[in-house]
């Protein structure tokens, strides 16, 4: 059966973090688990560079938006090489024969009457770039993703006729899960809530925007550009329409789109019915992942502890974090990526279990002058049954299952060479335990290409194997012979003083708690002007990296402010955030730069959180 995997495509908003790096090699495993198998497999992923986010950021940076989204999307190429990801496309959505598609879905949906003209009115939340009602805004009428304010927003827009698709979708999932013996959204639980979503009844939703034009053009209709997640959800389709292609989007083709669970409802809700509406078939599958914190917390830029998937490549190898990633969770759960835990997994079982095994094998040989060439018929250790484990693991989403069946194997093998003692034997029983451990190895480096594709070439480079075939259904058999030279350890121990170095690099370090200075009389506070402040405007101070320059709204006034907050946060992140801010701070210039007043802010000496307001006042309100 032939196959397409894909990723999201990611905002260009930062560089990728552990997040994306999860997911792209999650679907990666995938994708060349299948190609192992010898199925035609095709593997997408790529950015999204469009949106009203997006065209601020670049704003903020003094950038153009595409030269922006340029420098973004070449960090995620490099990122993905250093994965060693096997994606046969990268796609943008500035990739103009992917517009040229939008606008032929567009022109397809507004002459079948499934996206007419209308206006929308409601609160707009730019970093989620999607509408909420008032119902569903957090305390203080702020984005209950970003808790930031959101904007009001009234505008002549397109709508996507979605309401018309309720009951086809509900009978499409119920076919899916008639046909397959499996849910259309996996796991089962996220497959619930789309349910009760549909259920509860769909509304049209905005297709246009107005207030931007950072996007697709509406065709025919000047001032209009496409949704950004109606253009990005195209891409899937859209990349399957270039060249040498055709067919890959028709019925034989698992269409399996792979995601972080908070984007499970525009997957397996809009896309669907946005296919149905331009007479196209829905994909297969969606499987959404659980969301990964660090050390316990939720990973954010301010806390300092977004982590960087290129530097842990650097320090333990990308195949290592690859390992870690898949196995730690079971794919769909939530997960908590423990700095600690990495180090432990890495020594206990790749560097012990499978570095071992490899490394005995190799002595073995080393000290026995003979050939290691048989085809006597011996025992497969559970060979054939780990495949049939990863196979079922495979087909259950399920990566953490295969690692584990591997796992199980490498196990066996340790076992059968302590238990086999060759070091007392010789002759043509000496031969066949070499053959049998040598062979083991052989089959686990092909078992764990899909998650560890670099080590799995280098395990057989170092068994002499390199060119060999492999047969996925027959995978203990083997008629070459083996080489006898020891190569580097694949995964070098790491030590008590290492793992000390590693941890306090990766980890940051809290502030401690500083002691209190000493009293103050309310008279002496009350001489400090405290104030809602709105910011309005930041940018970077050319050659100061701490400082950021701000202009801040106080109702009645703006005031130019400079603040050291450069580390902990970008320009862009900063824009309409209502901060407390001192009003009466004689000016001074900082910097170079003229500052007339101070944002409040947490940490010191490094600001690692703003100051803000739990409910949405207007700038200029009195903060005592
Ligand atoms: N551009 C949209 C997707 C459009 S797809 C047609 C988008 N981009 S994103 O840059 O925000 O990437 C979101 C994805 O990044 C998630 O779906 C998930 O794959 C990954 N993750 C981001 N943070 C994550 C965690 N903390 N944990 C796990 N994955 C997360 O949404």
């Amino acid at each position: 059966m032939r196959r397409y995997f894909t990723t999201p495509i990611y905002y260009v908003s930062d560089v990728p973090h552990l997040g994306h790096a999860y997911t792209t090699v999650v679907a990666d495993a995938f994708a060349r688990y299948h190609r192992l198998r010898g199925e035609a497999t095709r593997y997408l992923t790529g950015t999204d560079d469009h949106g009203q986010k997006i065209e601020r950021m670049a704003a903020a940076h003094g950038k153009s938006p595409k030269g922006y989204a340029d420098e973004i999307a070449a960090a995620y190429r490099t990122t993905w090489q250093t994965f060693a990801i096997a994606n046969d496309d990268f796609i943008r959505t500035t990739d103009p024969d992917h517009e040229a598609v939008v606008q032929e879905l567009w022109r397809v949906w507004e002459k079948n009457g499934d996206v007419y003209l209308g206006h929308y009115e409601g609160w707009y939340c730019v970093a989620c770039e999607q509408y909420y009602t008032e119902k569903e805004l957090a305390v203080g009428s702020v984005c209950p993703v970003h808790q930031k304010p959101v904007e009001k927003i009234k505008e002549e827009s397109f709508f996507f006729r979605l309401s018309a698709y309720q009951s086809k979708l509900q009978e499409f999932y119920d076919r899916v899960l008639r046909e397959t013996g499996r849910p259309f959204v996996e796991p089962q639980i996220r497959m619930n809530e789309v349910r009760a979503f549909v259920d509860a009844g769909l509304n049209d939703f905005s297709a246009s925007r107005t207030n931007f034009s950072w996007g697709v053009p509406v065709p025919d209709h000047p001032g209009h550009v496409v949704y950004v997640w109606l253009d990005a959800l195209t891409n899937y389709y859209s990349a399957t329409r270039r060249e040498g292609l055709q067919g890959f989007w028709d019925d034989a083709v698992d269409i399996v789109h792979f995601m972080g669970k908070e984007i499970t409802r525009f997957h397996a809700v809009y896309w669907p019915a946005m296919l149905m509406a331009a007479g196209l078939r829905p994909p297969s599958k969606i499987v959404a992942h659980g969301w990964w914190t660090v050390d316990g917390e939720k990973m954010s830029k301010t806390r300092g502890n977004v982590v960087d998937p290129n530097r842990l490549a650097a320090d333990v190898g990308a195949d290592a974090f690859r390992y870690f990633v898949l196995r730690e969770v079971p794919l769909g759960a939530d997960g908590d990526f423990s700095h600690q835990a990495l180090l432990t997994r890495y020594n206990a079982e790749l560097a012990n279990d499978l570095g071992n095994l490899l490394n005995r094998t190799k002595a073995l040989a080393e000290r026995t002058p003979i050939e290691i060439r048989t085809s006597v018929p011996v025992a497969d250790l559970g060979a054939a049954q780990a495949v049939r484990e990863v196979d079922e693991a495979m087909a259950a989403y399920a990566p953490s299952k295969a690692l584990e069946a591997i796992w199980k194997l490498v196990r066996r093998g340790n076992e059968f060479i302590d238990q086999a003692s060759p070091w007392k034997k010789e002759g043509q029983a000496l031969v066949e335990i070499l053959w049998t451990v040598f062979n083991l190895c052989r089959v686990v480096s092909h078992l764990v290409e899909p998650f560890m594709p670099e080590k799995a070439r280098e395990m057989r480079l170092q068994l002499g194997v390199a060119s060999a075939r492999f047969e996925w259904n027959d995978p203990w058999r083997f008629d070459g012979s083996f080489a006898k030279d020891k190569g580097a350890p694949l995964f070098p121990r790491i030590d008590e003083e290492r793992k000390k170095e590693l941890l306090s690099r990766w980890m940051p370090t809290p502030t401690p708690t500083p002691t209190l200075t000493p009293l103050v009389s309310y008279d002496e506070f009350s001489r400090f002007d405290f104030r809602v402040g709105e910011i309005v405007a930041a940018e970077r101070i050319p050659k100061k990296d701490k400082l950021l320059k701000l202009s801040v709204d106080l109702g009645s006034e703006r005031r130019q402010v400079v603040a050291g907050i450069a580390v902990a946060y970008g320009p862009e992140e900063l824009l309409g955030r209502r901060v407390i801010f001192l009003a009466n701070l004689k000016p001074a210039k900082i910097g170079g730069v003229v500052s007339e007043g101070m944002i409040l802010a947490a940490g010191d000496p490094d600001v690692v959180a703003l100051s803000a307001l739990d409910r949405s006042c207007p700038p200029g309100t009195k903060v005592r």
